[in-house]
């Protein structure tokens, strides 16, 4: 969960920590994304109340936290740890397959695949048959969080002064004070989805990336998709050594840019709120298009987009700027 606001502890650290592990726990290791979508709703709810939650009673109130959350509130401030996270930590399936999905590039089915074939935690030398070697090289570096400074060199290094638009995504773009990763969306005038696919507008930019140092490795290069390793040179004025971070590229066409900002902006549960909303006025959105329901439910051609804003129009939702876009 990335704070939008300065690294102000909430009175409620440690309940909305354990609500996202197990969140998390849901997610990666038993896929029950509804499971996961409800501990996430009730730690974001938790997260903005500014008191200090004495009970699971007082925090049942909250949007998002029914009964067994509350219970749990109740044992982890009673007891300060949860019966249930001490078994999942000590889990060996589910440690293991927490541990490979938070290994670059390995989504929680790859992770269960794995594991089912034998490739466990400490297995270095098995699981480098299957991944790429830099993401272990990589991989502590990772793991750490990318300061909003950081993120703003970054930004100032990629705006790069041609025909392009780009657009940094993701908890940067919503004001987060730290982002896990890079994600950049990029589109040109000259590239729609009527026009013939134009991956050298994207490996160009990579290119570029690549001659001043800035991309040091690739995870994937597709025509419209890289996914790879970046690092800010160290430079005179200051003395901040940087550590490799995750950079995924996109090029996008111009007519279906706005969904994917809009949808890389995220946050996760805003666009499935927003997706909700979209589907009761009778249209569906996706991060490429925007789209009219028939009365049979089928989707009629994509609606001419040319900002967010038009987005939010059609579906008559009250604008939001991404920085109140965390759900
Ligand atoms: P992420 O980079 O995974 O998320 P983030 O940038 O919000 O957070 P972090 O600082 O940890 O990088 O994905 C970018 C956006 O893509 C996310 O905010 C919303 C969208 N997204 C979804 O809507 N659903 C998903 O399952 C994923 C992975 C992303
Ligand atoms: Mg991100």
């Amino acid at each position: 969960m990335s704070k939008r606001k300065a690294p102000q502890e909430s009175p409620n650290q440690g309940i909305t920590d354990f609500l996202v592990e197990l969140a998390n726990y849901e997610k990666n290791v038993n896929r029950a994304i509804h499971k996961y979508n409800a501990y996430r709703k009730a730690a974001s709810a938790i997260s903005k109340y500014p008191n200090k939650i004495r009970n699971g009673e007082e925090a049942k109130k909250l949007d998002g936290v029914g009964a067994k959350i509350a219970e749990k509130i109740d044992e982890f401030l009673q007891t300060g740890k949860l019966r249930k996270l001490e078994k999942i930590r000590n889990d060996d399936t589910s440690s293991s397959i927490n541990f490979l999905t938070r290994v670059t590039g390995i989504g929680p089915a790859a992770a269960r695949k794995f594991f089912d074939e034998g490739v466990k935690t400490l297995e270095v030398d098995r699981c480098s048959v299957y991944l790429s070697h830099f993401t272990f090289r990589y991989f502590e570096e990772f793991e750490k969080r990318i300061p909003r400074v950081e993120m703003e060199k970054m930004e100032e290094l990629v705006t790069v002064g041609t025909d392009y638009i780009g657009t940094i995504c993701g908890s940067y773009r919503r004001g987060a004070a730290s982002s896990g990763d890079i994600d950049i969306l990029l589109t040109h005038p000259k590239y729609t989805s009527q026009t013939a696919k134009q991956p050298k507008l994207l490996h160009a930019v990579v290119e570029h990336f690549e001659s001043i140092g800035f991309v040091t490795d690739t995870l994937s290069k597709g025509d419209t998709k890289f996914m790879g390793v970046c690092q800010l040179q160290q430079s005179d004025e200051d003395e901040e050594e940087y550590i490799h971070r995750r950079i995924d590229i996109r090029l996008i066409p111009k007519d279906q840019y706005y969904c994917g900002v809009l949808y890389f902006t995220g946050s996760d549960i805003f666009n499935k709120n927003m997706r909700t909303h979209a589907l009761e006025k009778g249209f569906t959105l996706n991060e490429y298009t925007i789209r009219p329901l028939g009365v049979t439910g089928v989707a009629g051609e994509p609606l001419l987009v040319d900002s967010e804003k038009d987005i939010f129009d059609y579906i008559q939702y009250k604008y939001k700027e991404p920085k109140d876009r965390s759900e």
